[in-house]
């Protein structure tokens, strides 16, 4: 399955209400979306027709989120005011705009892809989905952070380990879609400083001139599920409802937790 195809598809079952796209270049990821969208990239050249009511931003994903009230767009909070019963979200947490679906693909060097899933994460819960793309490089040369290639992917790969070791509070699924696979990240803790408390020693840790000793199992997709699998998982339509009434973590991140991780489990 091409990785447009699987997106389309991550729109479908998480029936999200927003979407945030990091990495336009000419819209063909962008125009999959319906809902309300941010789409961030200093260069767009969008090329194709939009249907959704979209804030096109110009300017680069780090800019863009040290700006106040980045979200402005997507106001209108998540929580109905009804849903506020035993276990659903307190009253004070009704406001705050947290993104259902979050694509990452913009700068494709690890340290930008760490720095957009720290920024994504703030604004995101246990609840949603965040996507990275170009996670399986098919060769040394397209993962190489000095681009000398055509198709290129840079090294960020290096986040399916980066989340691995520093996250494993997270759940992660690579999957093998074409052509350079995607990593889909469940489980998000707005709450968590550990990724931005680590940066810089793991920048510095990860951080190696070409060429990258890019992993075997990445190479050989071994751990990557077929998107097919994971877009027909039994767990969505629970993962959406329980997100449309603001059900809480602690009731309702655990028995998804233990879904994906099955899914994964019988790859
Ligand atoms: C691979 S393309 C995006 C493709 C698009 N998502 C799709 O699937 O059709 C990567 C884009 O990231 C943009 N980009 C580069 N650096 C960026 C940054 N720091 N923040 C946001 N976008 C960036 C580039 O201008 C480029 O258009």
């Amino acid at each position: 399955m091409k990785r447009h195809e699987f997106l389309r598809g991550l729109h479908r079952v998480t029936a999200n209400r927003n979407y945030l796209e990091i990495g336009v270049n000419d819209g063909r990821s962008l125009r999959l979306s319906r809902v309300p969208s941010i789409a961030i990239d200093p260069a767009f050249k969008v090329a194709t027709e939009l249907k959704c009511d979209v804030h096109l931003v110009k300017a680069t994903s780090d800019d863009f989120f040290a700006r106040e009230n980045p979200l402005a767009h997507l106001k209108g909070g998540r929580h109905p005011l009804r849903n506020l019963r035993r276990g659903r979200a307190p009253l004070g947490h009704w406001r705050r705009t947290v993104l259902d679906l979050s694509f990452i693909d913009g700068m494709h060097l690890f340290e930008y892809a760490l720095r957009d899933f720290i920024n994504v994460e703030k604004h995101s819960d246990w609840s949603s989905v965040i996507v990275f793309d170009d996670m399986l490089p098919r060769g040394v040369d397209e993962a190489a952070r000095d681009r000398h290639t055509n198709a290129w992917t840079g090294d960020v790969y290096k986040i399916v380990e980066i989340l691995a070791r520093y996250r494993p509070d997270l759940v992660t699924v690579l999957v093998d879609t074409h052509p350079t696979g995607q990593l889909v990240v469940f489980g998000a803790d707005p709450a968590s400083t550990v990724l931005k408390d680590r940066y810089d020693d793991i920048v510095a840790e990860f951080l190696v001139p070409d060429p990258q000793k890019v992993p075997e199992s990445i190479l050989d997709r071994v751990e990557a599920v077929q998107p097919e699998r994971l877009l027909g998982a039994s767990f969505w339509s629970r993962l959406s409802r329980a997100r449309n009434i603001g059900l809480r973590r602690s009731r309702g991140w655990e028995p998804l937790r233990r879904a994906v991780q099955q899914l994964d489990a019988g790859r």
